[in-house]
């Protein structure tokens, strides 16, 4: 059995489950719960199309300060007081892992 991971580990698939897939769907398709109440709903992080206007630089923007900081959505709240830069970027290789092949 592997060892219990240490309490302070940052996991960014659990915490995509729990924390953004409320908004954006445990598939990242923007179908969460909460999300489908919103208007704009979040974008389908499985849609080719998505992926052609928007870069790493782009994703890690939008995570970390928030929709309004990239002229989108300020229903998607910067979350960088909650996370830190490394945190961040496993969140943004997180959500590539959602893009088509
Ligand atoms: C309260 C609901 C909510 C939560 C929770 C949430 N988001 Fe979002 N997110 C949104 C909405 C709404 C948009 C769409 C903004 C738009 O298209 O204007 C969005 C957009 C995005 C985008 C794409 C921005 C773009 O260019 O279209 C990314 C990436 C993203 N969110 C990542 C995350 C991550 C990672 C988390 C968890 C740390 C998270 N979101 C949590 C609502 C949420």
């Amino acid at each position: 059995m592997a060892a219990a991971p240490a309490p302070a580990a940052f996991d960014a698939a659990a915490t995509f489950n729990t924390v953004c897939s409320t908004c954006h769907g445990s598939t990242g398709m923007g179908d969460g719960p909460a999300g489908m109440a919103l208007d704009p709903r979040p974008a389908s992080f499985a849609d080719v199309a998505f992926w052609e206007t928007r870069d790493d630089e782009h994703i890690f923007k939008v995570i970390k300060e928030g929709g309004a900081a990239v002229g989108r959505s300020p229903l998607m709240v910067g979350w960088g007081a909650m996370y830190s830069d490394d945190q961040i970027h496993e969140l943004v290789e997180h959500v590539k892992g959602f893009k088509p092949e």
